[in-house]
């Protein structure tokens, strides 16, 4: 059945989970997860970006989504749209059914330009309003995600900027966050502890220095009511990478956040862990070694099957690797 976020990740909370949050925009990848799920009986959150929506049309979307909801009616399902850039968009989902809905208040609408604390207490309560009035939940973000390697604001996959930041910037301030909290009424909170999106996170394997796990524990402290998101949470596993480069991709040496990190993250509170990279690369790798190994093949199915599989793959790990296990 399709809940609320705040149904779900209240759920996690309670039994110390966390549940990873998939990217959907095609066939393939919906059915990979729901197939993931269904084998250990996982509870599923999906989440559409502006990228899936220009990519799939949102009515696409939202159907392959409902179709999921109709074809495995034990698991409970968000349909929530990710990064939504102003409140015009989510009142846009939630006009279309989606069940949680995220505004990034944490930049303009522009998708670029980093926004003042007080227009994202004011966009953010805004979406509040009007989503809490029909049951559906709210992500907020503070913090502007970056690299503490190199102090920028993120740039990879096109989303937000490239320009220089402070430390503190790049890191969510938990009393900030208190604040945040208490003004908006929201139900999740994306939080900034040295991710960003996109497969080049870290020029090598993070340490506590470029990945402030610990900061999770103290904005925990502040706002225990309020579940934690970490974006940009791809592990970029190195044999998918190898696989790629084997069969003639072009990857340039990367890392992403480490598992066991992740593990941490949700023993210090986080309950909702976005990953989409990790199914890119999956999906890349699958389909570079099918076609390398299979020249004489052309039905698009053929290759689309090894690439579920490898979504499939990736996905009931991370289930397994975060708790959810019998968790729907
Ligand atoms: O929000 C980040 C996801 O990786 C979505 O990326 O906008 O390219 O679909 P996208
Ligand atoms: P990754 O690029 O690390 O998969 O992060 C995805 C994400 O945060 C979507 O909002
Ligand atoms: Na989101
Ligand atoms: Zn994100």
């Amino acid at each position: 059945a399709l809940v609320s976020m705040r149904e779900l990740l209240d759920h996690a909370a309670v039994n110390g989970y966390g549940i990873p949050a998939f990217n959907v925009n095609n066939l393939e990848q919906v059915t990979a997860i729901m197939q993931a799920a269904h084998e250990v009986n996982a509870p599923v959150i999906m989440q559409a970006s502006a990228g899936a929506r220009k990519y799939a049309g949102e009515s696409f979307l939202k159907h392959l989504i409902q179709a999921a909801v109709e074809s495995y009616p034990h698991i409970p399902v968000v349909m929530h749209q990710d990064h939504g850039q102003n409140p015009e968009v989510c009142q846009g989902a939630i006009n279309l059914g989606f069940s949680s809905v995220m505004m990034d208040g944490s930049l303009l609408a522009d998708g670029k330009t980093i926004a003042d604390y007080e227009y994202n207490v004011e966009v953010t309560r805004q979406v509040v309003a009007m989503a809490h009035a029909t049951g559906v939940s709210v992500e907020g973000e503070l913090g502007c995600l970056g690299s503490l390697e190199t102090m920028q604001g993120e740039k990879e996959d096109g989303h937000g900027t490239d320009a220089i930041m402070t430390h503190d910037q790049l890191l969510t301030d938990p009393e900030q966050a208190a604040d945040f909290v208490k003004r908006t009424q929201l139900d999740a909170l994306a939080i900034a502890i040295g991710t960003s999106h996109g497969a080049y996170k870290f020029t090598r394997k993070p340490t506590g220095d470029i990945l402030a796990i610990e900061r999770v524990k103290e904005i925990h402290r502040r706002i225990p009511n309020t579940h934690l998101v970490m974006h940009g949470s791809s592990s970029v596993p190195q044999d998918l990478l190898a696989i790629i480069r084997e069969f003639g991709g072009d990857m340039k040496e990367t890392y992403g956040v480490p598992v066991e990190e992740i593990q941490k993250a949700i023993k210090f509170g986080v309950r909702k862990i976005n990953i989409d990279t990790d199914i890119r690369l999956a999906m890349t790798a699958a389909v570079r070694q099918y076609m390398a190994q299979n020249p004489s093949k052309f039905d698009p199915r053929d290759w689309l099957k090894p690439a579920t599989a490898a979504a499939k793959a990736i996905c009931k790990q991370r289930y397994l690797e975060f708790g959810c296990e019998g968790q729907a």
